[in-house]
């Protein structure tokens, strides 16, 4: 895999994730989703695979790479890591940690870009990166560091955005683009810098991982029964929050959209 190139690059929006502001913790905006609907299935996943490898988080760190306002990073810290997260948006680093003070959670931030990580080799247990790898210039960059920043048997998790016809579908037309059901500020995602697993398992390989496994996700509800709640969201009878109360994701075998996974640093 290459670094996205710079034509391709500068059509997405990471622009959103420097509005000034909390654009993360109410429930009415659509960020929370990550919270209502991601966080199920994520998190899920990963303390899943933490109870399978026999890890106890008392006393180790872990790494967010991407924290945005500290949705995922707040329910690792909870998990009992020692917990550092790291993001280029000053806002949302602002907001995330007036959120972990007034939620009584210890958690460092720091701002910087997965491609030039600030911390020593081996300084972690545990890196986690969901859902920004699909929004990196250097995906190779990023990889790099993060195995640079793990110690030797330290876990990555990971969740990401599939390259597939469907994803083209879902993830551009339907949730950015065709206005009937799109719930997205247009160019969020650009589908030219999903990543398929077999890049990012060879990838992982590459640097010096042992890649171990790849999951997948669906819509707790049916697609006819999504559809209209998207279309409720776009028509203005459903907010954000209805929208959250109402669909999340569970574990699947359909990796078409969304993807996780787990590798150990050799
Ligand atoms: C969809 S948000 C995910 C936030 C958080 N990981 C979560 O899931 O709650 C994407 C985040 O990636 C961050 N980001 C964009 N480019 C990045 C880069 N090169 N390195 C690290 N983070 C980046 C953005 O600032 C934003 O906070």
């Amino acid at each position: 895999m290459e670094k996205i190139a710079p034509e391709i690059y500068s059509n997405i929006n990471n622009d959103v994730y420097k509005t000034e502001g909390d654009i993360w913790w109410n429930p009415n905006n659509i960020l929370h989703l990550l919270k209502t609907s991601i966080n199920p299935w994520r998190v899920g996943y990963s303390t899943s695979i933490i109870k399978k490898l026999g890890i106890d988080p008392k006393g180790k760190t872990a790494l967010e790479v991407g924290s945005g306002g500290g949705i995922l990073t707040e329910e690792i810290c909870k998990m009992g890591f020692n917990t550092t997260g790291i993001d280029p948006a000053e806002q949302s680093i602002e907001t995330a940690s007036n959120h972990a003070k007034a939620s009584g959670l210890n958690i460092k931030y720091d701002k910087g870009i997965g491609e030039h990580l600030p911390y020593a080799d081996n300084s972690f247990d545990n890196v986690f990166c969901c859902d920004v790898l699909e929004h990196v210039q250097d995906l190779p960059k990023v990889i790099s560091e993060i195995s640079r920043v793990l110690k030797p048997g330290g876990v990555f998790f990971y969740d990401t955005l599939n390259r597939t016809f469907i994803s083209k579908l879902v993830a551009i037309k339907i949730w950015q683009e065709w206005k009937r059901w799109a719930f997205m500020p247009p160019n969020l995602h650009v589908w030219e810098m999903f990543i398929k697993p077999e890049e990012i398992k060879e990838l992982l390989q590459k640097n010096g991982f042992e890649w171990k496994e790849h999951h997948g996700s669906s819509p707790n509800v049916s697609i006819p029964k999504m559809l209209g709640y998207l279309r409720k969201r776009a028509k203005g009878e459903w907010t954000f929050a209805d929208l959250g109360k109402n669909f999340w994701l569970v574990e699947s075998k359909d990796m078409n959209i969304l993807y996780a996974g787990y590798a150990i640093k050799k």
